[in-house]
């Protein structure tokens, strides 16, 4: 058995890479495609589904596949520096990567709203961390500007190298299962992501890896869906940070998507996304952060659509450990302080 060489050179021959690129890998991809029987349960008739645990990725998020692939081209183009917005996710990866290969990183997150675990990864691989007093959506406004104004090479989304790395998800999933799912239910912010997976899709069908294309639905949170509503939202909020956006910058791409798949866009409450987040860690063992919980939310609020015999995959782009202080406050049930360190304490707390 070949070990894992990352997914540049898995799926090289559908990537835009050449042997003179410098390939920048902390070996991310090859993650789980798990069954959940729970949450399949829940949906009360016979239906198959899985989530790809891509917080499993070495930083813990998606955004290293797309991270690989954009440090490695930026690098290959002689940049010395790359710039990010994020909430917290991309600039986790990008700190990481850059690092990796050598590079600096100017990372810009919303003050106060980056989750702890994302914000311990960009200080400790040594980004520079600049938090702005706006959100996420002004962060990109103004990365997208010093991209253009100064020696800095831009490594969100909008680069289309991040895309191409992240649309080797839908690859997994298809090597996995021999075919595409049925339905790919996804979390939605700044719209990359679905736009990756969808491209992926097309790509194996034009290969004829799979016989047919997925439904796609994407999900957001409903203080910040402006795909739902069909308009920019101006101040965005939800507990689900990570995907705390009002003005998509994969906006059309995501429409696209959408139509092309017969699939759709909803929101889910934060309630809906916390209540999917606790039951995905008590009944499946599964810890994900709260926006990636989103996809199984959106998948229950949505069950009475699903076909009977359908295989359904959730993505469950962030790991839970990401936001230790959600976790905590919003665990059920909260844990017992104040045990005097005997036995007869310790077994009465415990109920016997
Ligand atoms: N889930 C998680 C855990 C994320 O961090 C993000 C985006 C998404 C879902 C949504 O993906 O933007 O491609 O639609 N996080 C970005 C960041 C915005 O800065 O880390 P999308």
């Amino acid at each position: 058995r070949q070990p894992w060489r990352g997914l540049i050179e898995q799926y090289r021959e559908y990537l835009p890479v050449s042997e003179e690129t410098p390939v920048v890998t902390l070996l991310e991809g090859n993650t789980p495609l798990i069954p959940v029987p729970a949450i399949a349960k829940r949906i009360g008739r016979q239906v198959n589904v899985f989530v790809k645990y891509d917080g499993l990725n070495p930083t813990g998020s998606f955004k290293d596949r797309g991270m690989t692939m954009a440090i490695s081209k930026a690098k290959e183009a002689g940049a010395k520096a790359v710039i990010c917005a994020s909430t917290g996710n991309t600039s986790a990866a990008a700190a990481a990567y850059a690092k990796r290969g050598g590079m600096k990183a100017f990372v810009l997150i919303p003050d106060g709203y980056v989750a702890l675990g994302k914000l311990a990864q960009a200080l400790l691989y040594g980004a520079e961390v600049l938090a702005i007093e706006g959100n996420f959506d002004e962060a990109l406004e103004i990365v997208q500007k010093i991209a253009r104004n100064y020696p800095v090479t831009l490594v969100n989304s909008v680069n289309p190298y991040r895309l191409e790395g992240q649309k080797t998800a839908a690859f997994e999933i298809v090597d996995t299962l021999g075919n595409v799912p049925d339905w790919l239910c996804i979390p939605v912010g700044n719209a990359g992501n679905i736009s990756a997976y969808w491209m992926g899709f097309c790509e194996y069908h034009q290969d004829q890896k799979c016989d047919r294309l997925p439904k796609m639905l994407g999900f957001q949170a409903a203080g910040s869906a402006p795909l739902v509503k069909g308009e920019r939202v101006m101040h965005p909020e939800t507990i689900a940070t990570a995907i705390r956006i009002g003005n998509p910058a994969s906006w059309e791409k995501a429409v696209a998507v959408k139509s092309a798949s017969m699939g759709n866009f909803y929101a889910v409450s934060d309630e809906e996304i916390l209540d999917a987040y606790r039951l995905l860690a008590s009944t499946e063992g599964i810890f994900c952060e709260p926006a990636s919980a989103s996809s199984v939310a959106g998948l229950l609020k949505v069950k009475d659509q699903v076909p009977t015999g359908a295989t359904v995959v959730c993505v469950l782009t962030g790991n839970g450990l990401k936001d230790p202080d959600t976790a905590i406050n919003h665990s059920n049930p909260q844990f017992k302080k104040g045990i005097k360190p005997n036995i007869n304490a310790v077994a009465k707390a415990m109920g016997f």
